[in-house]
């Protein structure tokens, strides 16, 4: 349980969470850690604590550096229990530290803790924090991901803490973007971007932008998940991709089906938008993690949702992949419906319905009645290659 220099007097004590592999329903397959940093100077802080259960390993961590009772200042950068959880425990321990966040995020910590005789400074933007020989600068990061939501810069090390942003989850004994390797950090950073920030693609812009204008020099960036980067440039520019919702000429088809009719349907699609030139990737409701689906979507130019309908409407699982997507908004993409029915059909409609509200460019619906025949799925062959043809052109 050694702590890990950052940069000088910088160090990471966070905690590994090996085993976990369901993150509020977004499946991590490989688990998550939870970064803290310890800064000594003058004055000592901690940014960040760690999910509660892990209040020990951090402990363990901070104790082969300082006296915990020393703290000064625990920076509280978001509410969410993974970096706020063991905040209660650790303020028993260093009693007189002062808990710095934003107005939001003191609401949102007394909500979650009984804060009877804590010592709280409340920072927005551009506010400083002299430690000693180091100076921290807040910057608030409002709904990136929560109203709480800031980070900390520490000017002399041009060392951004970032907390959410830029965060992937992994559990590793690596703690840098080149450990693991840079693509695979983007890799999993995408996976995160695409579960926890796609909504927020807008004001990701306007922050990246408001970042630049303040010229501060970023050398690195340690996110509250996952590796640190020393490559900041890599991470941000991607960011700037993933926001504007760049695609590539991507068909994504994403069925669930209960006697394999919506699933032929959508193995023609698939073969159809193939024959055309585009990228396809296919998924299943209940086998695949929607954590890679919507993975997918992220950079996707077309969507097909497929389902049967059961009691006039979509199949339940197809009802809650729907509303996960509806709830992370992906943006221009073209979206087509299709499924199988034994009578008065309603799937179709109702994936049609959420499209819409997605302001989706909406295609024809493939729909059949019970087995799709040879003719049949020649049609559906046919509109994937009209969907492949779209995405190409
Ligand atoms: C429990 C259940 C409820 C169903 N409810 C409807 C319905 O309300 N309307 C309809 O048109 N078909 C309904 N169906 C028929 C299916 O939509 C039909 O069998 C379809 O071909 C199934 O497609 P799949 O093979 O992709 O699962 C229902 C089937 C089941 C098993
Ligand atoms: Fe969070
Ligand atoms: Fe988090």
């Amino acid at each position: 349980m050694k702590p890990v220099e950052v940069a000088e007097n910088i160090y990471w004590v966070g905690a590994i969470d090996w085993d976990e592999r369901d993150f509020h329903n977004f499946e991590i397959d490989r688990g998550a850690t939870y970064n803290a940093y310890l800064i000594l100077d003058d004055k000592i802080a901690l940014v960040d604590t760690v999910k509660h259960k892990f209040y020990g390993e951090m402990m363990e961590r901070i104790k082969k550096l300082i006296d915990p009772s020393q703290i000064d200042y625990i920076i509280a950068n978001h509410v969410e229990t993974d970096h706020s959880g063991s905040l209660a425990d650790i303020k028993r321990v260093a009693k007189d530290a002062v808990v710095v966040c934003t107005k939001r995020g003191m609401e949102g910590i007394s909500k979650h803790f009984n804060t009877n005789g804590w010592d709280f400074n409340v920072v927005k933007s551009g506010d400083e924090l002299k430690l000693g020989k180091k100076t921290l600068m807040f910057l608030e990061m409002t709904m990136l991901h929560w109203p709480d939501s800031m980070a900390t810069y520490v000017k002399e090390d041009e060392l951004l803490l970032s907390n959410d942003a830029f965060g992937q989850h992994i559990a590793s004994e690596e703690r840098f973007d080149e450990e693991i390797g840079v693509e695979e950090a983007i890799r999993r950073a995408k996976i995160y971007y695409a579960n926890i920030l796609m909504p927020f693609g807008n004001l990701i812009i306007k922050k990246l932008k408001e970042i630049e204008s303040l010229q501060i020099p970023i050398r690195m960036i340690a996110p509250s998940h996952g590796v640190i980067w020393r490559n900041p440039e890599r991470i941000i520019n991607a960011y700037k991709e993933w926001a504007e919702f760049k695609t590539e000429d991507k068909v994504v088809i994403v069925y669930d089906t209960m006697w394999h009719s919506t699933e032929k349907l959508a193995r023609a699609l698939a073969d159809g938008a193939a024959s055309a030139g585009a990228k396809v990737r296919m998924f299943h409701i209940r086998k695949d993690p929607w954590a890679a689906i919507m993975t997918e979507i992220l950079d996707a130019k077309a969507i097909a949702v497929g389902s049967p309908t059961m009691h006039n409407t979509v199949f339940p699982p197809v009802a809650g992949f729907l509303a996960y997507m509806k709830g992370l908004k992906p943006k221009n993409k073209i979206g087509m419906a299709f499924g199988s029915y034994g009578w008065g059909g309603g799937a179709v409609k109702e994936i049609n319905r959420v499209f819409e509200e997605l302001k989706f460019e909406v295609v024809e619906p493939l729909q059949v009645r019970f087995r799709p025949t040879g003719e049949e799925l020649e049609a559906a062959f046919n509109a994937g290659a009209r969907l492949g043809e779209m995405v190409k052109g």
